[in-house]
């Protein structure tokens, strides 16, 4: 086999891997999840499926990787079984359907750093019109697919690495402070509110579902990204605990994301926080006019600095999304990467066209499909929204399979066998029972129920949720 390459150290793993997670999903994704699912007590959820669920489904996914220093498909049979290597395939498919889509939206977040760098603080009100602007945004989501493109034929160390390294720091500066001037703002409180006291009467079959699935893909779980991520790493590497430090990353951004925009929707609907209009225009309405309120001078730079930061987030992200099928074909058909760069990313590019269209050009792309079962939304949506809906539950399937595989048919000694390389003392360590259950008990337990739970919500209207509680 050819030289794959790797990272050069642990830390440039975990800075690639947190790369990967934190993206649109924290900024854009997470706060309008929150807003569906009814506030605080869907970020109770969520904390708690990050980190008693994803977090051993994280550390199992890098421990297969790592082991077999292969791609999806190919790991599952280099451990010999073969037959479970639609594992695989079903996470390069979903990885393709997210990468589609995700595409179009990082192209809008660069297109709102340019409108934002003229000055166009009315864009958030005209966010239809510019989102049907197809040669506008077609442009955009070429020129992020190149630049997506060009970084993986670059290989892990000189491209992916590079690139993630100062990003995430300036990201986050970027948001606390913008977290504070939100908390100045009339209103604030009444936001602040609704994103951090619970309410339990919130708590109903879609809130379940949908924070699992806003948990599995904001950690890029479920579809071997971090397989592949992790047939890079060292083996000296401690897995645990760059597990642990990129679910903190990423939980940590998304929850200062939510701290930022609450108490600017709630300033927006002026405290009234029962009727959000929310969804996938969130963050693209809200901020223009927010950065307008801060100044006209100071408003452009921090407006337009904002996007472009979130443009880079999001393209550490469709980074690791692109290299998933390009590691596949380049050990599996030994094709040149530079070559299956250029191959794979013109096919996703063109399977997102319908999402590029359905938000206001086509009439048909933006009204007629319907997300099949973990949907809320029970009339039709929009291409985009289908495809985000689909590729979220394929996340679930392939989470559950891959922490079933983990736990019964590869087993737990040889997942114990490879986490102990760098971490010494694992067999010992609380770490050890807490991954021991996720991949043997809860994974497998959580991920079956909820699958009945929304089966049976949206197809026979029985929440069982709502009748606990
Ligand atoms: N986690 C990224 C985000 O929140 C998106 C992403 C990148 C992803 N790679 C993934 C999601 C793999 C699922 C699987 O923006």
């Amino acid at each position: 086999m050819a030289n794959r390459g790797g990272f050069t150290n642990k830390l440039g793993f975990i800075l690639a891997a947190a790369g990967s997670a934190v993206g649109l999903g924290n900024i854009w994704k997470f706060p309008f999840e929150v807003g569906d699912g009814g506030g605080a007590a869907f970020v109770v959820m969520y904390l708690a499926f990050c980190f008693l669920l994803c977090l051993p489904v994280m550390v199992t996914e890098i421990a297969i990787g790592r082991k077999t220093q292969r791609n999806p498909v190919g790991a599952f049979k280099a451990l010999g079984y073969k037959n479970w290597a639609f594992i695989g395939f079903l996470g390069i498919l979903c990885g393709v359907l997210i990468l589609s889509f995700y595409n179009v939206i990082a192209g809008w977040a660069f297109g709102y750093f340019i409108e934002l760098l003229m000055g166009n603080f009315e864009i958030g009100n005209n966010f239809s019109e510019f989102t049907s602007n197809i040669l506008k945004i077609g442009l955009y989501s070429i020129l992020f697919m190149g630049a997506t493109a060009f970084i993986v034929s670059k290989g892990i160390s000189g491209g992916i690495e590079r690139a993630a390294k100062m990003l995430m720091p300036a990201l986050i500066i970027m948001i606390s402070c913008l977290v504070i001037y939100s908390f100045t703002l009339p209103h604030a409180i009444e936001g602040l509110k609704f994103y951090l006291i619970p309410d339990l009467s919130k708590i109903d079959g879609n809130a379940v579902s949908g924070a699992l699935r806003q948990a599995f893909f904001s950690l890029s779980l479920g579809m071997g990204a971090l397989i592949t991520y992790g047939s890079y790493v060292g083996k000296n590497d401690n897995i645990v605990s760059s597990a642990v430090y990129i679910t903190l990353t990423d939980v940590g951004i998304a929850f200062i994301a939510g701290l930022m925009m609450f108490p600017l929707v709630a300033f927006n609907n002026m405290g009234d926080m029962t009727n959000l209009q929310s969804g996938p225009g969130l963050i693209f309405v809200t901020l223009p006019s927010v950065f307008g309120n801060i100044g006209p001078v100071l408003g452009v730079i921090i407006g337009a600095f904002f996007f472009l930061l979130l443009s880079f987030a999001a393209l550490t992200s469709t980074v690791s999304l692109l290299e998933v099928p390009v590691a596949y074909i380049v050990d599996e058909f030994n094709v040149r990467r530079a070559r299956a760069v250029i191959l794979v990313a013109t096919i996703i590019f063109i399977i997102g066209l319908p999402s590029l269209l359905g938000n206001g050009y086509s009439d048909f792309f933006s009204n007629a499909f319907t997300i099949p079962f973990f949907s809320d939304q029970p009339s039709s949506s929009d291409f985009l929204s289908f495809m985000a809906g689909t590729a979220d539950t394929l996340l679930l399937f392939g989470g559950f399979f891959i922490v079933l595989f983990a736990g019964y048919i590869w087993k737990k000694h040889n997942l114990d066998e490879e986490i102990s390389f760098g971490y010494a003392n694992y067999k010992n360590s609380f770490a050890r029972i807490l991954i021991n259950l996720g991949v043997t008990v809860v994974g497998p337990i959580l991920l079956f129920l909820l699958f009945i739970v929304v089966v049976l919500n949206n197809f026979f209207g029985i929440d069982l949720i709502q009748k606990i509680f």
